[in-house]
C-alpha cells in the first residue's frame, strides 16, 4: 500500500483553506484541518470525505505556544509525518496609518496570526520534515504585497516578513529537501474581504477558484503562485517604485470612492 499524503492546511474552517481542503480530498489527500470553529471544521471535514478524502480536525488558537504544540504532537501520533503544511490561517486590517497612530495594538494581533502563528507552526513541524529530507510548506499571502496599497500597512508588513521567511527558508533547506511557495492572491469572495463593506461591489475571484491555487502550490511545489497582473507589478516594483507608485495610488483612490457610491446608491 502506498503511503498516504497527509496535507495541514491551516485557516480551513471557512474560505480559502476550507476550499482547498475539499479540493486535496477529492485527489486522495489526507487533509489535517486546523482552526480554532470546531463546528465549522466539522463540516469541513465532512465535505472532505464525501468527496473521497481521509479528514481529521484540529481545533486550535494558532496564536497559543502550547496548544499548537499539542496539535503538532497530535498530528504526528495520528498520521505519522506531514508531506506539505499551508501556512493559510489570517486576519486583516483595513485602516489608514493617519488612524493608527495610537493603534500598534493592530500591528500586534495581525502579526501573532498571520506572522508568528505561521512560524511557530512552521518550526514545530521543521524538525520531522528535516528527518524526512522531505517537506513542502505553502505561505497564503496577497497580490498587495506586489503592488503598492494604501490602508493595509499592519496587514500588508506582517504578509511581507512571511514572504520574506519563507525566502530565507528555501534558501537555508532547499539543497535539503525543504521547499515552499508564496501564493499571492488578488481579491477573493470570503468572510474576510466581506469585512469591507465597499468590497461587496468588487469584481472577486471565488473561494474555489483560490482554493485551486493551493492545490497547485501544494502538489506542483512551484515557488511562487500568482496572478499575471502581480508578476508585472512585483517586476515594476523592484525596477521602477516611485513610478509606479505615483501612478497607481490615485487609481486605488478613485476606484474605494467608485465602489462607495456604487455600494451607497445600491
Ligand atoms: N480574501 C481575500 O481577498 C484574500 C486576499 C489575499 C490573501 N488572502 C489570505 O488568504 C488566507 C485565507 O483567508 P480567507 O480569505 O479564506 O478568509 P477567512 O475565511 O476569514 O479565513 C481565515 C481563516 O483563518 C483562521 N484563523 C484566524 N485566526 C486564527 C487563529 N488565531 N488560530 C487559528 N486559525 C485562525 C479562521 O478560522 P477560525 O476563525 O475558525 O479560527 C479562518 O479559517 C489568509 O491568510 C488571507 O490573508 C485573502
Amino acid at each position: 500500500m502506498s503511503e498516504q499524503k497527509v496535507v495541514v492546511i491551516t485557516g480551513s474552517s471557512s474560505g480559502i483553506g476550507a476550499e482547498a481542503a475539499v479540493q486535496l480530498g477529492e485527489r486522495g489527500w489526507t487533509v489535517c484541518l486546523l482552526a480554532r470553529r470546531q463546528g465549522e471544521l466539522e463540516e469541513v471535514a465532512a465535505r472532505v470525505r464525501a468527496a473521497g478524502g481521509t479528514a481529521s480536525t484540529y481545533p486550535v488558537d494558532l496564536t497559543d505556544d502550547a496548544s499548537t504544540l499539542a496539535v503538532v504532537a497530535q498530528v504526528l501520533a495520528d498520521h505519522g509525518h506531514v508531506d506539505v503544511l499551508v501556512n493559510n490561517a489570517g486576519r486583516s486590517i483595513r485602516r489608514s496609518i493617519r488612524n493608527s497612530l495610537e493603534r500598534l495594538h493592530d500591528h500586534e494581533r495581525v502579526m501573532a496570526v498571520n506572522y508568528f502563528a505561521a512560524i511557530r507552526l512552521t518550526h514545530a513541524l521543521l524538525p520531522s520534515m528535516i528527518e524526512r529530507r522531505r517537506g513542502h510548506v505553502v505561505f497564503s499571502s496577497t497580490m498587495s504585497t506586489q503592488v503598492p496599497i494604501p490602508l493595509f500597512s499592519a496587514y500588508l508588513a506582517s504578509k511581507s516578513a512571511l514572504e520574506s521567511y519563507a525566502r530565507s527558508l528555501m534558501a537555508e533547506l532547499g539543497h535539503e529537501g525543504i521547499t515552499t511557495t508564496i501564493v499571492y492572491f488578488p481579491m477573493v469572495r470570503t468572510e474576510m474581504s466581506g469585512a469591507t463593506s465597499i468590497y461587496a461591489a468588487m469584481p472577486m475571484m471565488t473561494p474555489a477558484k483560490a482554493g485551486g491555487w493551493l492545490v497547485k502550490a501544494t502538489i506542483d511545489r512551484p515557488s511562487r503562485v500568482t496572478s499575471l497582473g502581480g508578476a508585472l507589478g512585483q517586476a515594476g516594483m523592484s525596477v521602477l517604485p516611485g513610478v509606479l507608485t505615483k501612478v497607481v495610488t490615485p487609481q486605488i483612490r478613485r476606484m474605494d470612492k467608485r465602489l462607495s457610491r456604487k455600494v451607497r446608491d445600491h
